[in-house]
C-alpha cells in the first residue's frame, strides 16, 4: 500500500487526475478480486490453498477497499460537491453507496475472524468479489466518465456568458 496511488493527496486533484487515479485503483483492485475469487472457486472446490485463505482474503480485501472508499470519499465527493446542479445529490449516493459496501465488508470480516474455517465463508467471499466488481462496472459507466467527473464548469459558463 506505499504505491502513491492510494494515498489522499494534499492538494485536490483536477477531475482528470482524480479519474485517472480511481481508474487505476480499480485495476489493483480487480486483480485482488481476481486473486480471492480463485481462493473462494479452490475452497468450493475442497482445495483451499491454506486453511485461513479464504478469512485472510476477505480482510485483505476489506483492507484494500477501506482505503479505495476513503479515497473516493474525500477526492470524487469534494470535486461532485462543486458541480451544480447534480453534482451534490451524486455525491450523497457515493457515499450511501459507500455505507453499505463498509457495513457489508465490515460484517463479513467479523465473521471471518470469529470463525475462519466455516465452509460458508467461501461461498461469501465469492459473492462479495462479484458484488464489488459490478459496483466498480457501475462507477465506470455511470461516473467515472469525463462528464460524470468535471471540474467546476458553472464558474466559466458564467463568465462567458
Ligand atoms: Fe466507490
Ligand atoms: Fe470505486
Amino acid at each position: 500500500m506505499a504505491d502513491p496511488i492510494w494515498t489522499v493527496p494534499e492538494h485536490r486533484p483536477t477531475a482528470e487526475q482524480a479519474r485517472r487515479t480511481i481508474l487505476q485503483q480499480h485495476e489493483r483492485i480487480r486483480a485482488l478480486l481476481a486473486q480471492a475469487q480463485d481462493v473462494a472457486e479452490r475452497a468450493l472446490d475442497g482445495a483451499s490453498p491454506s486453511p485461513d485463505a479464504v478469512a485472510s482474503a476477505i480482510g485483505d480485501i476489506r483492507a484494500t477497499m477501506e482505503v479505495h472508499l476513503t479515497f473516493e470519499d474525500k477526492v470524487l465527493v469534494a470535486i461532485l460537491e462543486d458541480d451544480l446542479p447534480l453534482g451534490p445529490q451524486r455525491a450523497r449516493a457515493l457515499r450511501e453507496d459507500h455505507h453499505k459496501q463498509r457495513a457489508t465488508l465490515a460484517q463479513l470480516h467479523q465473521e471471518a475472524l470469529a470463525a475462519p474455517l466455516l465452509p460458508t465463508l467461501a461461498a461469501k467471499l465469492a459473492f462479495l468479489t462479484g458484488w464489488i466488481l459490478e459496483d466498480m462496472i457501475g462507477e465506470e459507466k455511470d461516473l467515472l466518465t469525463p462528464d460524470g467527473v468535471r471540474d467546476d464548469v458553472v464558474t466559466i459558463d458564467q463568465t462567458s456568458g
